[in-house]
């Protein structure tokens, strides 16, 4: 059965324009190319992860009966879809200030391909739930401390909350899915393992191609704003791990972390994000 709580949640597709046009500030977090090479790091590996976790989910899809995970299921693989081709379109706009983005994502391609052909179809959604789990972290600290966006790219801005709103809405989807067909929580904690520590090498190399086309060696200053920025008081690394802690438990449920106030209303806090929405 899927978690009750899965159930309340409404996960809807939204179309949304973005200006992906307006240049933007090379590192637009703060002048700090190491936090911001970390999230355009994060926005190569979006559109092709996402349609891996989409393939992933649809391994599946024929054999869900229950109604509103099928429902729930389109909800996500349109929310995917359309967080694909905006960071498509925002990765454009990144390489055009000289960062190799597509040359980055080429690479990601042949990773996916062969994750595709090597793993079975129960560690694929394994390391879905894994991702899904990850991102709905990131997106609640962004969504709890909005203000460390103030002051970078509107557009990222705006297209990081969207994204963060629909991550947590559709955060169980492939979860419930898991825990409906494969249901093993030993493959489910190994494949987090195993994933963080492939993500995370990954976005650090992927940084250091970004920084070495610049031909842009960090200063101490950025390596000391950084290392605040992930692992300080209100680091978004540091925020992660408890996060994680409780997906190491056995029975959690992505629900049993309750994150309805930071998406209930959100087009009231978010009203420059909201009016992006063309459906
Ligand atoms: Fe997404
Ligand atoms: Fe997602």
């Amino acid at each position: 059965m899927t978690h009750p709580t899965s159930q309340q949640v409404d996960i809807k597709p939204r179309r949304m324009a973005f200006d992906t046009d307006t240049p933007m500030n090379k590192y637009t977090f703060d002048n700090n190319s190491l936090v911001s090479t970390f999230f355009y790091a994060l926005s190569a590996l979006f559109p092709d992860g996402e349609r891996f976790f989409i393939h992933s989910v649809r391994n599946y899809q024929d054999e869900i009966e229950d109604p509103v995970l099928r429902q729930q299921i389109r909800g996500f693989i349109g929310q995917e879809a359309h967080h694909g081709h905006s960071h498509e379109a925002l990765n454009d706009s990144i390489e055009r200030m000289g960062f190799p983005m597509s040359a980055i994502t080429a690479r990601l391609q042949k990773r996916v391909a062969f994750l595709k052909r090597r793993l079975g179809r129960k560690r694929q959604l394994a390391l879905t739930v894994a991702m899904e789990h990850f991102t709905a972290s990131m997106a609640e600290f962004l969504l709890k401390n909005p203000e460390i966006l103030d002051k970078v790219d509107p557009t990222i801005r705006k297209m990081l909350i969207w994204h963060a709103v629909e991550e947590i809405e559709h955060k169980a989807v492939a979860f419930d899915v898991y825990r409906l067909k494969v249901n093993n929580e030993r493959l489910r904690k190994r494949v987090m393992v195993i994933s963080m520590a492939g993500l995370f090498a990954r976005i650090a190399y992927y940084q250091f191609l970004l920084l070495r086309a610049d031909g842009h060696c960090p200063r101490w200053r950025e390596w000391v704003d950084a290392t605040r920025f992930f692992w300080g008081k209100k680091g978004i690394l540091r925020d992660n791990v408890h996060s994680m802690k409780l997906f190491f438990q056995d029975g959690f449920h992505p629900w049993d972390i309750d994150q309805h106030d930071l998406i209930d209303d959100w087009q009231s806090r978010f009203p420059d994000v909201a009016s992006l929405q063309t459906n």
